[in-house]
């Protein structure tokens, strides 16, 4: 098993903001390329700040303690703020990650950015084109995910 940090562990044993909102008003939906595991996660906006978020996942230790660490950073962020959660961001939070999950922070990072491009294109808000181009990588890839796995909602 690979070495995890008593972050990750802790993020892993006691998962925060884990469920789903009722009525969210964004959605985002990934799964990853590498080991086929896939990622919900929700979000409620209020005055452009990310006001309430969870999360569902059918991945690894890592994919869990990820995610939880991803609510807890874009809570109560702006939009925008959110927007920049990267995976580094994710990794560091946690002390680190084993090299062979990295792969895993990705999912709950590229899930938050689908959540507020969902809520972006629901209420017709202009979209950073950086963010459309995102969206597009990650649907080809849910799309050959599907194929390859029989994933569907
Ligand atoms: Fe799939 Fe970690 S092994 S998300």
């Amino acid at each position: 098993m690979p070495m995890y940090s008593d972050k990750v562990m802790d993020h892993f044993r006691n998962p925060h903001n884990y469920g789903k909102i009722d009525k969210p008003d964004g959605v985002g939906k990934v799964g990853n390329m590498i080991c086929g595991d896939v990622m919900y996660l929700y979000i409620k906006v209020k005055d452009g700040k990310i006001a309430d978020v969870k999360f569902e996942t059918f991945g690894c230790a890592s994919a869990i303690a990820t995610s939880s660490v991803v609510t807890d950073l874009a809570k109560n962020k702006t939009l925008t703020k959110a927007l920049k959660i990267g995976n580094n961001d994710v990794v560091e939070a946690l002390d680190g990650l084993p090299p062979i999950k990295v792969h895993c922070s990705l999912l709950a990072a590229d899930a938050l950015k689908e959540a507020i491009y969902d809520y972006m294109k629901k209420n017709k808000k202009s979209i950073p084109a950086e963010l459309e181009k995102h969206h597009q990588r990650l649907e080809k890839e849910m799309k050959e995910l599907e194929k390859k796995h029989g994933i569907s909602d």
